[in-house]
């Protein structure tokens, strides 16, 4: 018989729809996150590697809060009022699947399926054939148990619940994602019968219909057993994300990069890193960050939506968001870039400076304590210690153009929209409000005045 395998369309539903009153939460159990993104944003992304032809999310509890926290627009929601059973949850969704495509299950609170897996998994499945995810497990206690025939053929599913002490010590158990045609799956589904320890309608007894029809079972299992774990409670969570900072750890040392401690990285994004990269424990990275060859990160960094070129060096507590830096250049410690700077080459950011939106030219420096925003600094700029740009009127932000080899004295205020020549100077503790033209001298301050023969105010005598 011609498998229909490839060719036909793929529908993924995913089931979301559960409480998960382990979490003790507010939110919905599929919304947590892992790894900064809602488990359930992680099965949506596996379903998508598939190139499934339709995604059906499948909600009930909370569906307001995933649905506006979910903004992908071709996902199809469907509703499930009460909670009976995964085999309800699926039916939900199968009206709006076509007959002749295959069916893959997925679980919203299972979020690191890797999707080779899952393809293994969906290229079994014909009208012939009905393919089932399990994993053996040391301690397979709440799961289903997978129940094989004398020739090892799978013929069931028994829930925990509903098994005998026998089939309690079968320890391949079912991870829950399946595959079948849709067409059966619509003659199955309204056949399921609540009667049972739970009174729940259970996707799982369509294997025993499958079986009594004579269809095979493929079983697929997974590379590690993380790939099917689910979560219900904050432990297992936790674990399950250190599980996959601890891949993360594992892919970043394959790809040549120095970890001072694999166990002390978290990424929430894509970072990549080039060779010779190293990098000191307590470091965050989000969103997407590139870091070019011999980049040098010290402890306790969050790096967000950035790039790092060649040879850079991050000194300790930076945190560095929306910042494209060119390498060589030095950040930190305790620095502050906000999104829209820009660091050419040789440019130094040092101590408790922040800085937004701001062009810091080759070779420029800012080392301590200064606020540089809406500005743009030409090549050798030297920013004295406590240096601000006022940018900001109140209402709107202005810009401040610092030329080529300035040097801008100590404590001096930038009152912007502001021009500062090349090769031009200010004067330590200034105000500076108007333009200063090429190689000028600028002193905006009160002139001092000594007075001599002057004796500080002494306790009244009563
Ligand atoms: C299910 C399987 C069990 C398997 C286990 C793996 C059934 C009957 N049992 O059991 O064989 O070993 O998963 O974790 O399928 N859901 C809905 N609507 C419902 C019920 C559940 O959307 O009416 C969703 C839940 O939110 C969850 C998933 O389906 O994401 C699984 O439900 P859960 O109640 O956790 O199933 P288990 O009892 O663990
Ligand atoms: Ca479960």
């Amino acid at each position: 018989m011609a498998k229909m395998a490839n060719s036909a369309p793929l529908h993924v539903i995913i089931l979301a729809a559960g409480q998960g009153s382990r979490m003790k939460s507010r939110h919905p159990k599929v919304m947590h996150p892992l790894a900064g993104v809602p488990l359930l944003h992680h099965v949506i992304a596996s379903a998508r590697a598939l190139q499934a032809q339709g995604i059906h999310v499948v909600v009930g509890h909370g569906a307001e809060a995933v649905r506006e926290a979910t903004p992908d627009r071709d996902l199809h929601w469907a509703h499930q009022d009460q909670q009976l059973g995964t085999g309800h949850a699926v039916a939900q969704a199968l009206p709006q699947v076509p007959d002749e495509a295959r069916v893959l299950v997925l679980y919203g609170d299972v979020p690191l399926t890797r999707p080779a897996t899952l393809t293994s998994l969906t290229d079994q499945v014909d009208e012939q054939t009905l393919a089932l995810l399990t994993v053996d497990l040391p301690d397979p206690a709440g799961y289903g148990r997978i129940i094989r025939n004398p020739d090892g053929q799978v013929s069931a599913i028994v829930e925990q619940k509903d098994a005998t002490a026998e089939q309690q010590r079968i320890r391949e158990v079912n991870s829950g994602i399946l595959a079948a045609s849709a067409r059966h799956l619509k003659r199955w589904l309204p056949a399921l019968s609540a009667e049972n320890a739970q009174g729940e309608y259970y996707l799982t007894d369509i294997i025993a219909m499958a079986s009594s029809e004579q269809m095979a079972v493929a079983v697929t299992q997974p590379e590690t057993p993380e790939e099917v774990q689910g979560i219900n409670n904050r432990i297992q969570l936790a674990a399950l994300e250190r599980y996959y900072q601890q891949q993360q750890a594992i892919r970043l040392m394959t790809a040549g990069v120095t970890l001072a401690d694999p166990a002390r990285i978290d990424v929430r994004g894509t970072l990549n890193a080039a060779g010779d990269v190293s990098i000191d424990p307590g470091c965050l990275f989000e969103g997407d960050v590139e870091l070019g060859e011999g980049v040098q990160i010290g402890a306790h960094c969050v790096i967000r939506n950035a790039t790092l070129g060649p040879g850079t060096r991050v000194e300790p507590h930076s945190l560095i968001d929306g910042a494209q830096i060119e390498g060589p250049a030095s950040i930190g410690p305790f620095a502050r870039l906000r999104p829209g700077t820009r660091i050419a080459a040789g440019g130094k950011v040092g101590n408790f400076v922040e800085t937004k939106n701001a062009r810091i030219g080759e070779g420029s420096k800012v080392n301590h304590l200064s606020y540089i925003g809406d500005a743009e600094l030409g090549k050798g700029v030297n920013v004295g210690a406590g240096t601000i740009t006022c940018n900001y009127d109140g209402v709107n932000k202005h810009r401040t153009e610092i030329g080529d080899g300035c040097f801008i004295g100590s404590n001096t205020s930038l009152v912007a929209p502001l021009t500062l020549g090349a090769g031009s100077t200010t004067g330590a503790g200034s105000t500076i409000t108007k333009e200063v033209a090429e190689g000028e001298l600028a002193i905006g301050r009160a002139r001092q005045r000594n007075i001599s023969h002057w004796s500080r105010p002494g306790k009244k005598d009563h």
